[in-house]
């Protein structure tokens, strides 16, 4: 092991982790992750953004192979290699983890494996898989970024064959015949998205009365629409009760919230999605008189915890469970213990779902300004109008721009159509430059874009939208 003792040492190698560290290193901060998984990267990289998003590629080319080029003029009879689909996920994975290794280097960060105890103030013990200490750690600050785990629900065993998690749904060794998905959350749409495109039959079942909680509702219904059209049914305000899995399939018991008669569904496969909690097992919170709250995260004040010299960034503290909400946190903590003013807009903190359409926001819905009480007004453009979407046949969806009544600042994007991953942050932009409505519709846009949407919805807050 190096020499033990540093300025910082970071607990978890994920994109809270790896961006502190990062950071440290370059503000000339003598530091060291600690992290027990194999790879650097985290969920995120490992088993969770990176991995999703490369089968939500490959998945999207072979249903549009199977379904749209024909209509282009281009003929094809596409042939499922799921192995290969699966490798070439897997060798991406492999590129980006080492790609962080290699940014360690770079910034003098110190990789040390195994798992991290907190052992009394500024004491950070590493431990092997059986649990052996191999090392101290001495810091001056110690900053927790142990992430999360997927929430269980009782009844409904995981044992990643037939009932799996996210992770087991990442690398299933066949297509479904039919797969059943609890929860209509981001991961069940991302992942029961990908084997509908791959020729599974798919059901979801959902605990409330509406897909994606804390989307914008008018969002969530068209979402629902889209996803309903491709083949994806959806059984809503539906309680759970058990899973009884078998060598070849399970059978899902549940039953209607509001109360009623009880339901069986045979599958291939369950995948369990009904959010994620906290990781703290095993950290030694104990030994400096951290408590976790009901929910098992750690609170802190400005990723300042109970305890002096314990910092906390990530999955494992409030707010969304997003990369890059983890990203900005460590920034911000690491500046704030180097003696700088680190911040984060957490009302600018975006949310994107990547399945076709895909759906992106930031800000306020109309539902919460409504629960605010605040005036605001509505720029809306469907992409049946955007010239760009047209051409290419994806004219699913519309942006829609909330701006305060009087002063006309931007509340809230909500955008559901083609490629709105890749235009959400110039709304993030605009949001934390406090800009009004106007700005953006009088900022020249390149034609043809679907960019074009959201400056045409832009238009719309103030009534002279002009091209629909
Ligand atoms: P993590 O990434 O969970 O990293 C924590 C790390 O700490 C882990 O590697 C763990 O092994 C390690 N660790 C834990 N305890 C210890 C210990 N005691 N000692 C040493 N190491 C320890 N977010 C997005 O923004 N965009 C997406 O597209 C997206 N897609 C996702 C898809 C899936 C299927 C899943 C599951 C999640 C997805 N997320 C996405 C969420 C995202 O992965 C998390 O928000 C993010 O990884 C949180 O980062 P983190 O650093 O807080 O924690
Ligand atoms: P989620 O919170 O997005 O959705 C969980 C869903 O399950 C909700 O609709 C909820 O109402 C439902 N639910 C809860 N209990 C239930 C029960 N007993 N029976 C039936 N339904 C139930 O959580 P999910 O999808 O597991 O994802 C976890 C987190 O991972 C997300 O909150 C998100 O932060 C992150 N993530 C982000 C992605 C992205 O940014 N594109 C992709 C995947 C995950």
């Amino acid at each position: 092991m190096p020499d033990t003792t540093y300025d910082v040492v970071i607990i978890g190698g994920g994109p809270g982790g790896y961006n502190a560290a990062i950071r440290a290193g370059q503000l000339g901060l003598k530091a060291a992750c600690v992290e027990m998984r194999g790879t650097l990267g985290g969920t995120c990289l490992n088993v969770g953004c990176m991995p999703s998003k490369a089968l939500l590629h490959a998945s999207e080319l072979y249903a549009a192979a199977g379904s749209e080029f024909a209509k282009l003029g281009i003929e094809v009879t596409p042939k499922l290699n799921l192995p290969q689909m699966m490798a070439q996920k897997d060798e991406s994975v492999t590129a980006l983890t080492k790609g962080i290794e290699f940014l360690f280097k770079k910034n003098k960060v110190d990789w040390v494996k195994g798992a991290g105890r907190i052992a009394g103030p500024g004491k950070v013990e590493v431990l092997d898989a059986d649990g052996k200490v191999t090392g101290t750690l001495s810091a001056r600050d110690i900053v927790v970024a142990t992430g999360s785990e997927p929430s269980s629900l009782p009844g409904v065993t995981v044992d990643q064959k037939r009932i799996v998690d996210s992770t087991g749904a990442l690398a299933l060794p066949e297509v479904p015949g039919h797969l059943v998905v609890i929860g209509a959350g981001i991961i069940g749409l991302e992942l029961g998205s990908v084997w509908r495109r791959l020729g599974a039959k798919v059901t979801v079942v959902e605990f409330l009365d509406r897909i994606t909680p804390g989307v914008d509702a008018e969002v969530a219904k068209t979402f629902q629409r889209a996803l309903t059209k491709q083949g994806i049914a959806f059984k809503l305000g539906m309680k759970v009760t058990g899973a009884t899995a078998s060598k070849t399939g399970v059978s899902l018991a549940f039953e209607p919230v509001a109360g009623g008669a009880a339901e069986t569904l045979d599958a291939d496969y369950v995948l369990l999605a009904i959010g994620r909690r906290p990781y703290t097992q095993g950290l030694g919170l104990e030994t400096v008189g951290i408590e976790t709250d009901k929910r098992g995260f750690i609170a802190t004040d400005h990723w300042k915890t109970s305890a002096p010299g314990v910092w906390a960034i990530g999955d494992v503290t409030h707010g969304p469970m997003l990369a890059h909400k983890a990203e900005e946190e460590a920034v911000a903590c690491i500046e704030r213990l180097a003696g700088k003013a680190g911040h984060v807009s957490y009302g600018v903190i975006p949310g994107v779902i990547y399945t076709t359409p895909e759906v992106a926001w930031v800000g306020k819905t109309e539902e919460e300004l409504k629960a605010e009480g605040r005036a605001y007004k509505v720029g809306k453009f469907p992409f049946t109008a955007n010239s760009r979407a047209k051409i290419n046949h994806e004219t699913e969806g519309f942006a829609k721009i909330l701006a305060d009544a009087a002063t006309d600042e931007i509340l809230g994007a909500h955008l559901i159509g083609p490629s709105v991953s890749e235009m959400i942050g110039e709304c993030c932009v605009a949001m934390e430059f406090r800009a009004a409505s106007e700005d953006i519709a009088r900022t020249c846009h390149p034609h043809p874009t679907r960019s074009e949407a959201v400056r045409q919805a832009s238009m719309g807050v103030e009534g002279w939208t002009m091209q629909a």
